[in-house]
């Protein structure tokens, strides 16, 4: 089975993580963090092209930390879509806030114009998702923002190498929050990073993640454990030097795939949002016929894979009156299908076939 991602792994992590372990120094519990985490945040930074980059123990964390740090809280609303993994809202709850869920466009991220009716005294902040690397409308959030005085903060757990006008995703509002869970771009296990260019922000989100402290045991404000380890950072650094290589292969597959799937009717093919490149973290369609679809697809081979079935406004935690059209409507509809850089022409063809032999009349 061609699973929906995968982590690829090879000598270049071994090797690193050998000379963590031979070394002895697990982790590093100094504001600036260990040798390994600190190359991993100076790789991250150069690729991004900002100005400091703070890795963290997951993409939750990265959330965390960067509304804790933009002090957001008790009695603050923050917008988030519901089309969208629940640790986007699950951060912002974690800080005592409370998330307003917004509808979602046509490329799946949060429909601004629903974001601006769902503002209100006590919107603090909003927090678009790049959704399976498909980038938010920023210029139209970015001015949404600045109109009534909010934060933004990107969530692009799902979006490195993602590009907005040319600029990576990650540097569009105060905050970019990344994952590194095995299913994403590149992987260090479990990880996440906070990209910025405010210095300030940055130092803060270094102490947040080592319990507020900046020098031994002084805590000078709230924070907790969120440190990456040197294990996890030192897999981190390897992976970066495939990230581009990684990006090229999933470009090319998705390009091929596209074209195989080409004039079918009855499913909506994803498309590049105008000025926007997409990482194809996730090629995702949409269909009506989307149940028979995956089964097609899971006899073939392919994991096609369901993101999200339930939209988080509607999970039990989160329950209540809001009413999403879209969002509802494509969690109905979307199947996201594998183009990571292990998938090959064959794979493709085959999952081409088995769209096309659901679709036929
Ligand atoms: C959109 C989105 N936000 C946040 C996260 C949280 O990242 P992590 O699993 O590293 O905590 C994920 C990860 O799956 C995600 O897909």
């Amino acid at each position: 089975m061609i699973p929906i991602n995968r982590p690829i792994l090879g000598l270049e992590e071994e090797e690193l993580v050998l000379k963590v372990l031979r070394s002895g120094q697990l982790t590093n519990a100094s504001m600036a963090g260990g040798h390994m985490v600190k190359r991993f945040e100076r790789s991250l930074a150069e690729y991004l092209g900002c100005k400091d980059v703070v890795v963290v123990s997951s993409g939750t964390a990265a959330l965390q930390i960067a509304l804790m740090a933009l002090n957001v809280g008790l009695g603050d609303e923050v917008l988030v879509p519901s089309f969208t993994f629940t640790a986007t809202a699950n951060s912002v709850l974690a800080v005592g806030a409370t998330p307003v869920f917004v509808d979602i466009d046509e490329y799946y991220t949060m429909d601004v114009e629903d974001a601006r009716k769902k503002i209100t005294k006590r919107t603090k902040a909003i927090m678009p998702v790049h959704l399976y690397g498909h980038v938010a409308e920023m210029r139209a959030i970015r001015e949404l923002a600045k109109e009534y005085s909010l934060i933004v903060i990107e969530d692009a757990a799902q979006a490195l190498g993602s590009k907005y006008e040319g600029r990576p995703v990650g540097l569009l509002g105060e905050a970019g929050c990344f994952s590194f869970h095995p299913s994403k771009i590149i992987t260090t296990g479990e990880g996440g990073a906070i990209s910025t260019n405010d210095e300030e922000l940055a130092r803060l989100a270094r102490m947040i993640r080592n319990h507020g402290m900046v020098k031994g045991y002084d805590t000078c404000r709230l924070g907790l454990n969120f440190r990456m380890s040197e294990i996890h950072a030192a897999i981190g650094v390897a992976q970066m030097i495939k990230l581009e290589d990684f990006l090229k292969k999933r470009r090319e597959n998705a390009r091929r795939l596209r074209e195989l799937l080409d004039g079918i009717d009855g499913i909506k093919l994803p498309e590049e949002r105008p000025n926007t490149v997409y990482n194809w973290y996730l090629f995702t369609i949409a269909s009506p016929k989307r149940e028979k679809m995956r089964k097609e697809l899971e006899k073939a081979g392919i994991g096609a894979r369901i993101y999200y079935e339930t939209p988080v406004h509607m999970l039990p935690l989160f329950k209540g009156k809001v009413r999403l059209p879209m969002t509802e409507r494509m969690a109905k509809e979307v199947l996201s299908l594998p183009v990571h850089p292990m998938v090959n022409e064959e794979d493709l063809e085959r999952t081409a076939l088995a769209v096309r032999t659901t679709l036929k009349p």
